[in-house]
This record gives C-alpha cells, sequence and structure tokens, in this order.
C-alpha cells in the first residue's frame, strides 16, 4: 500500500541536529519481541519485520511512536494485520511517525522494506562484500535495514529467518541459536536463528553467502559445550588457526580472571574484506574486518598476530561487557569500550608480557588519544553532545575510556576492584547502564567515595601533573608536593581537580624501593598516593640516603607529567628502577628532551649533538642479557617524529624534527655499530617460525638493530639481504621498510618493491602494507608516489582497508609529505576526502581527524593547512560525518 503513505521530504540539515545527554527519555513504547524475514535475491533482499510493542504505563494515548530510518522506504505497515489508513502516518527522510495506535496492551507492528545490499558503499546497513552478505548496524545501522526504535536501551528479543538460493548461498547465520533449516523448492532454502537473550537493535547481525568454515569447540568452565565456528572467504579458512586459538584462549581468560562464561551454544565468527572498523560484537555472530582474523608466517607481521588476538579478545569480551549489559544512550559508549579495552590490555599482559604491553598502551595513547585530547576534537570520555556518533568511537572513548577503569582498578586495589566488577555484572546483568551505574558498584563494594574521580568522565583534556621534591638530609626525611592542573580546551567542559592515583617508589642506590614512613601529607595506601586536591603534599622519613623519585608508576594516570628530576636521575632509573615501565619512560623522556632540543639546533643551522651517556645508555640496554628482548626493542625505539612534535607544542617544522631525529639515530647507531651487529648475529638464526611472545620480541630487537646500523653505515646491504632471505613477513617487511624509507629510489629499494608486489599481488592484505608503506616514506617526493597509487589498478577507494592503508597512512602517518610546506600534502588529501565521502562518510570523515594537529604547526603549514580546511568547508556536498569533522577542527 504504498501510495496511500505521505512522504514528506525534510530539508537536509535535520539530518544533523546536535544530540544532548539531558534530553535523553526513555521511549513511550517498549519493545517485547522482533520477528523478521529476509529474503535474499542476487538484485534485491525484501525485509518484513513484526514489532510486538506495548505503550508505557502513563503514556497518554496520543502520543505517536517515531521510529528511525534511513535511506530506505515502507512497502507497507500494518498494525495487527491491518494496513494502517494514510492519515495515520507520516515518512520524512529520517524516519517515520505512526499515530491512532493502541492505548494498551501489545500490539504488532508490521514493516516491509526493500533493499539493495550491492549499492550500499556506506557499508552500513545490510551490504553485500565480494559475493557476501552481511550487516552492520552499530551505532545506527539497523534503520538502513528497517524502520525501528533503533536507540541502545531499547532491549527485545529476536527471531530471524533467511531465505536464499541454497548453491550461491549456502551459509545463512543470524545473531543466537540455530533452531530451524529446511528446503524451499526451486534451488532455495531457509534458516531460523532463535536469539533467547535481549539486546538492542545495534547488536542485530545477518551474513549470507558462500563460505568456508574452520571449527571448533569449547567446554565452558561449568561443563557447556559451545561450537565454535570461524568462516572465511573460499579458500582461506586454513587462515583463521591463530584466530581460533585465541578465541578458546580469551574465552578461558574471562572464565579465571572475572568469572564470566559464554551463553549461547553456537558462537560464530565470520571475516569480510569491506569493512569500516576492526570488528563488531553482535551477539553470538561476531563480524570482522578480515585483517584481524587471517595470518601466515609469510603473510603476517607480529604485529598482525598481536592485533589479531587482542580484537578476537576484545570481542568476545563484549559479550559481557556490552552486549549482556549494554549501554542506556551512545553518551555511554565509554561504559563498553573503554571496560573492554581494558579488558583486552589486561587479558595481553597476562599472555604475553605485563611491562612491554603497558608500554606499547602508554604509547599508543600518547600518539592517538593526547592529540585528540589537546586539539579541537577534545571531548570528555563521556561527551555531553553530538552531531554524529560515529565521530565519536575514538582514542579518548576507547583508549583513555580504559585508563579511566585501569584507575577505578589502582585507586580500588585488585579485590575490591574485582568485586565491583562481581556487583556491576550480578545487579545490571539484562540492562542499558550508565557510568553512573558503573562507579556506584565500585564505591559500594569498596566503601569508597568517587565523585572526585567519576569527573575524569565529564572533563575533556589531558590534566598537568607537577611534582616537585624537598630532601633534608640531615633528617632523612623526603617532601614531594604535587599539584594538577586541567587547561580549558575547546571542549568547554569544567577543569576542577580529580582524583589521582599515583604509583610511586623512592629507589635506593642498590637499585632497591626503599621502605619509609609516611608522615603526614596526601592519603597514600602502599604504593599509590591519593592526590584529591589541587596541589598537595606528602612526607616520607627514615630514608638512609637520597632516593630516586620514581613516579607515576604504570603509567597510573593519563596526565602530562613535570617533574624535577635531573638528566642523572633519570639515566639511574633507565639503569634500575624495579618498575619496567618507568625504566622505559625514564628513557624515553630524556630521548624526548634530547629530541626537542636536536629539533631546535637544526632550526637554528646547528649540528644536532646527544649527550653520549645518553647513547651509551641506549647501548647498554640493547645488550642487556637481564631483559627479554621485546623490553629491549621498546628502550631502543626512539620517539616518533610525532611524539616529538606533540612535546614541542607549537610553531612546529616537522622537517626539522626529522633531521634531527636521524642526526640522533645515527649518532647511537654508530656509538653501538660493534656491540649491534654481535647481538644481531646472536638473534639470528632461529629454528622454524614462531608468534609466540618471545620470538617476536627477539624479532623487533633484531629489527630495530637493522634500523639503527642502517642508518649509521649508510650501508642498504644489510637490509637487502635480509629481504632476499626472509622466510617470515615481520622480517621481510622491516627490511622493507629500512630499504624504501631510507634509501628511496635506489636500486636495491626499487627491485625490494617490485619484488614484494610481484610475489603477494593476489594477496589484498600484504597489498595493503606495499600501499602503506610507500605512503609513509618520509620524503616530500612522497606525495608524487601516492599520487600516482592513487590511480594504480589495485587501488579502491571503496574498500576501507586499501584507502586507510594509502590516504589512511599518508595523512596520519607521513609527517613530511603531509605537512609540505607548499600546502599540496593538505590539498591533495582533502581532495581524496571529498571523492571517498560520496561513496563512505565514515572512513572519509576518520581519514579527516588527520587534520587534528594543523595549529600545532609553524605559519606557513598552518595557513596551508587552514585553507585546505576552509575550502573542503565550503563543500554543499558533504556528509554530516565529514561536516561535523571539518566543522570542529576549524572551531
Ligand atoms: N563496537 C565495535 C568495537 O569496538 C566498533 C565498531 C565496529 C563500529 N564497527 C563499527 C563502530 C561501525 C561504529 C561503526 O568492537
Ligand atoms: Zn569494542
Amino acid at each position: 500500500m504504498t501510495r496511500k503513505i505521505r512522504i514528506i521530504p525534510m530539508q537536509r540539515t535535520d539530518n544533523n541536529q546536535t544530540i544532548r545527554i539531558e534530553n535523553y527519555r526513555p521511549t513511550p513504547f517498549e519493545v517485547r519481541g522482533v520477528d523478521m524475514v529476509f529474503r535474499l535475491f542476487p538484485d534485491r533482499t525484501e525485509v518484513e519485520t513484526t514489532t510486538e510493542l506495548e505503550r508505557r504505563a502513563g503514556i497518554d494515548a496520543a502520543e505517536p511512536l517515531r521510529l528511525s530510518g534511513d535511506e530506505i522506504s515502507p512497502k507497507r505497515i500494518a498494525v495487527n494485520e491491518t494496513e494502517v489508513a494514510s492519515h495515520t502516518v507520516t515518512v520524512d527522510e529520517n524516519g517515520l511517525t505512526l499515530r491512532d495506535l493502541p492505548a494498551n496492551g501489545t500490539f504488532r507492528l508490521r514493516i516491509d522494506t526493500v533493499l539493495d545490499p550491492a549499492a550500499n558503499s556506506k557499508l552500513m546497513g545490510l551490504y553485500s562484500s565480494n559475493g557476501v552478505w552481511c550487516t552492520q548496524c552499530e551505532a545506527e545501522g539497523f534503520r538502513r535495514i528497517t524502520y525501528f526504535l533503533d536507540r541502545p536501551d531499547v532491549l527485545a528479543t529476536y527471531r530471524v529467518r533467511i531465505e536464499a538460493d541454497k548453491q550461491s548461498v549456502p551459509v545463512l547465520l543470524s545473531n543466537g541459536n540455530l533452531t530451524e533449516t529446511g528446503d524451499l523448492g526451486e534451488g532455495r532454502h531457509y534458516a531460523v536463528w532463535d536469539d533467547p537473550f535481549p539486546k538492542p537493535s545495534y547488536l542485530f547481525a545477518l551474513v549470507g553467502g558462500d563460505l568456508d568454515l574452520l571449527q571448533d569447540r569449547f567446554r565452558t568452565q561449568s561443563g557447556r559445550d559451545v561450537t565454535l565456528g570461524i568462516y572465511t572467504e573460499k579458500g582461506r579458512a586454513n587462515g583463521a588457526t591463530y584466530a581460533m586459538d585465541a578465541l578458546k584462549r580469551s574465552m578461558i581468560w574471562d572464565e579465571r580472571r572475572f568469572g564470566r562464561e559464554y551463553d549461547l551454544d553456537v558462537f560464530n565468527i565470520v571475516a569480510i574484506s569491506d569493512f569500516n572498523m576492526g570488528a563488531m560484537e553482535n551477539k553470538g555472530l561476531n563480524i570482522f574486518n578480515h585483517k584481524y582474523v587471517l595470518l601466515d608466517p609469510e603473510t603476517a607481521t607480529d604485529s598482525d598476530y598481536a592485533g589479531v588476538e587482542t580484537v578476537i579478545a576484545h570481542e568476545y569480551f563484549h559479550n559481557w561487557t556490552g552486549n549482556r549489559i549494554t549501554c542506556r544512550d551512545w553518551f555511554q559508549l565509554c561504559l563498553k569500550e573503554g571496560l573492554t579495552v581494558f579488558r583486552d590490555q589486561e587479558f595481553t599482559a597476562d599472555e604475553r608480557s605485563a611491562p612491554v604491553k603497558r608500554i606499547a598502551s602508554v604509547r599508543g595513547l600518547k600518539a592517538h588519544q593526547f592529540p585528540e585530547d589537546q586539539g579541537p576534537l577534545q571531548h570528555p570520555v563521556r561527551p555531553r553532545e553530538y552531531r554524529e556518533i560515529s565521530n565519536f568511537y575514538t582514542s579518548t572513548v576507547y583508549d583513555k575510556g580504559a585508563e579511566l577503569v585501569r584507575m577505578i582498578e589502582t585507586i580500588l586495589g585488585k579485590g575490591d576492584f574485582r568485586a565491583g566488577m562481581d556487583l556491576y555484572f550480578e545487579r545490571h546483568d539484562g540492562e542499558a547502564a550508565t557510568i553512573e551505574d558503573f562507579v556506584r558498584c565500585f564505591e559500594e563494594a569498596s566503601g569508597r567515595d568517587l565523585s572526585r574521580f567519576a569527573r575524569w568522565y565529564n572533563q575533556a583534556g589531558t590534566p598537568v601533573l607537577t611534582v616537585t621534591q624537598d630532601f633534608d638530609a640531615s633528617a632523612g626525611r623526603l617532601t614531594l608536593r604535587l599539584s594538577q592542573v586541567l587547561a580549558q580546551g575547546s571542549a568547554g567542559t569544567p577543569t576542577e581537580p580529580v582524583h589521582m592515583p599515583i604509583r610511586f617508589g623512592l629507589v635506593g642506590s642498590n637499585g632497591q624501593d626503599m621502605i619509609a614512613r609516611v608522615e603526614g601529607g596526601a592519603s597514600v595506601d602502599g604504593d599509590v598516593i591519593h592526590l584529591r586536591e589541587a596541589a598537595e603534599s606528602v612526607t616520607f622519613s627514615g630514608l638512609s640516603e637520597r632516593p630516586t623519585l620514581s613516579i607515576l608508576r604504570d603509567f597510573s594516570a593519563p596526565v602530562t607529567l613535570k617533574d624535577d628530576l635531573t638528566p642523572a636521575d633519570r639515566l639511574t632509573l633507565a639503569r634500575l628502577d624495579p618498575n619496567e615501565f618507568n625504566r622505559w619512560r625514564a628513557l624515553s623522556d630524556i630521548l624526548g628532551e634530547a629530541l626537542v632540543d636536536a629539533t631546535a639546533r637544526v632550526r637554528r643551522g646547528e649540528e644536532p649533538t646527544l649527550d653520549p651517556a645518553v647513547a651509551d645508555a641506549l647501548v647498554s640496554s640493547a645488550t642487556n642479557e637481564a631483559l627479554d628482548a621485546a623490553f629491549r626493542a621498546q628502550m631502543l625505539s626512539l620517539p616518533s617524529e610525532s611524539d616529538v612534535a606533540r612535546l614541542i607544542g607549537m610553531d612546529v617544522d616537522p622537517l626539522a624534527i626529522h633531521r634531527a631525529r636521524e642526526a640522533i639515530l645515527m649518532q647511537v647507531g654508530g656509538r653501538g655499530m660493534r656491540a649491534f651487529e654481535a647481538l644481531a648475529r646472536d638473534l639470528a638464526g632461529e629454528g622454524p617460525f614462531s608468534p609466540d611472545a618471545a620470538s617476536a620480541g627477539r624479532r623487533a630487537l633484531a629489527n630495530v638493530l637493522l634500523d639503527y646500523r642502517s642508518a649509521a653505515s649508510g650501508d642498504p646491504e644489510p637490509a637487502a639481504s635480509q629481504y632476499s632471505g626472509a622466510t617470515n613477513m615481520t622480517d621481510r617487511l622491516a627490511a622493507l621498510g629500512i630499504l624504501t624509507h631510507r634509501f628511496p629510489g635506489s636500486p636495491a629499494a626499487e627491485a625490494a618493491l617490485d619484488d614484494f608486489h610481484t610475489r603477494f599481488q593476489a594477496n589484498d592484505l600484504v597489498i595493503d602494507k606495499w600501499f602503506a608503506i610507500q605512503a609513509t616514506s618520509p620524503s616530500e617526493d612522497a606525495l608524487e608516489t601516492v599520487r600516482a597509487l592513487s590511480t594504480h589498478p589495485q587501488f579502491r577507494l571503496s574498500n576501507p582497508n586499501r584507502a586507510r592503508a594509502l590516504l589512511g597512512s599518508f595523512a596520519a602517518g607521513n609527517q613530511i609529505a603531509f605537512n609540505r610546506a607548499d600546502g599540496a600534502g593538505y590539498r591533495f588529501v582533502a581532495e581524496m576526502i571529498h571523492s571517498l565521502d560520496r561513496l563512505n562518510p565514515q572512513i572519509s570523515a576518520r581519514i579527516a581527524t588527520a587534520f587534528r594537529s594543523w595549529r600545532c604547526f609553524e605559519t606557513n603549514r598552518r595557513g596551508q593547512a587552514h585553507e585546505a580546511l576552509e575550502e573542503l568547508a565550503a563543500k554543499g556536498d558533504l556528509s554530516a560525518d565529514l561536516r561535523d569533522i571539518v566543522d570542529r577542527s576549524l572551531r
């Protein structure tokens, strides 16, 4: 009855309203159950949705039902099997409104839609990727399938029937348990899936295709058997064995660490080649970017293995933190994401090395979250408003969100933290919860007041923590003065003092923590100082010698630290701090200062130099057999060019940073040459490839050493021979990186690039690496290379992994060419983003965030970036996603 429905076109601006947390209201109607039928055909998919609804008690009978819809139109609308009269329904660009619905009791609303998944280039809702039908519904994709109360606080059970051609679509999957299959005749078949756990629409999923299957089983701690399946494109299931292993390890870990058991008879994962993000935790049917499933030693690096392990664990852990307990509204996104990142970080720390994982997480936080928190895209971990929710799947929500959970654990201690988690699972299972609900569980379990701590969720920006010391040798007394300041940033949120847990140690000359008495001042629990006020001090006594202060151990709060340690103190800590994380940080702080200083020298036309004592500290960490190789690799990895840019803060000249960093690499490489060569020989010649953490650590160390040796010698030969002799992708790609970045245009580099392409041209995931390595070459000419690659026959703007490999890597990972002084890098990226925006707004908006630090550059570059952004902002046809990022970047 399409003709009877009035379609009122609305203004586009209506799409772009600001949603505010204080406007949250429960829906006037409750959803009891959802019944869906999907009929997959080559040219269209028919969807019939029947929802059982009930008006909430106290809601006026005149109150209409408003359902969201996006780029769909209703083919049929019926209430209790009767077509609705046309005057009772209004359809517009963002959904439909139904009036004259039953005043009380449940009723059935049937809505039919017809979709064209092949034309869905946004990859939200139902789309087809390489012949596979699949869905992505978080955050607001379900409304692209049918009209619905598409918000996370509307929980319902789903029954899904899928019909398709038997031969070309043998695999039919949805959430929950498979309850029925059968033949329909005429070459068609069907499957019915029932999900008994009430869930919000964003966790809905459907897959149909001709897929290969890797199957396994898992017995839960209570003895239930679960069938595990990983589905891949044809011929690729072998690549999923490590992912399957990681899945089983995740399931065991969550039982042991958090007492959380899996709850359905099946757990399926489907690996898809076109996917906007890493993966999605749909109930019982996780859908993954196949980059986070498929691996083998010839084509995947150690960091790819680590990435698969992390993402598999992350999505699995969402079954409890996200699915069993979901979010009341999208402002609470960190309730599931921050907590789940914390859980996957803890998993990796337990499975691999805790200090190495912590170093990697903090490096990531500083590289991604700090610039976001200190620039125009700043927002609190729990935002108070948004225009486009897709743009809030950010490092702040995920990674700083995880830091906040970690701080709760540090404040409470492990026992009370676990008690708080247990209470959270028990109290809120089956609910859509808020941050307040979450924090309250920890307050009740521990008896502590977390109201000051909770400010962290609402205040954007990185606090500066200043620590100064006063040591009275004759009294054996040390006083620490601690203060915190939060600058007002672009988000305009409050800047009140927060409760900051500061882990510390007083290191004696024997390399052990000294035992001291707390004389008074701020409260201290074991090795944690609780700073709650803007400024507090704390005094320790009974110290027989001046200790070296090791502060903010394990990065116990996400702050910028200013302390009064001398370079000699830092070198001492780098050598003997019992806290391995702080050992790394001491060295990294020295190197950061040295790089800032060297950059200033380059700009003054002077020679950048490194204190030989610092170079020696690096060389001796490399050769210290008492430390594991992965840790030594971290000690040796200099702060990145963007780390240095952030330390400099303003008037940044990326070319000067690059030259300074190269000069320091050469000096360290020169000083350590003999030791590095000897060590490289020791590390080489291991047996068959194994992806375990210890082997990966040895490869990481050997490859850092190769970079130093290549920088210092100026000789491409060691990298060229490692390239051609490599038996695994980690070593091959590291060698290719050194050849193409250090010796661009050289015969060795060109030969290796050609060989790499020839060898791996049929493997899309490896070809992504081939694009990315060229896009990140630290030279202004990389822009011309990238421009040429954008017309390469294997470049596809419509595939998110490929777009990210070329354009994302260039914009976010090439400080020199993206930030070219002539502005050509900015203009190229802005043009490409504009083209991409017509296909996939989530990806164009994501790549556009590379502009976020534009105000930090020296005047010329700043002006060029500003112009490119203004030009983009002036386009009339930007998506809501891209418009939001561009507008905020300019604010
Ligand atoms: N919830 C997913 C995760 O963190 C994130 C995600 C996957 C997502 N696909 C998305 C978010 C698409 C927004 C849009 O595991
Ligand atoms: Zn997640």
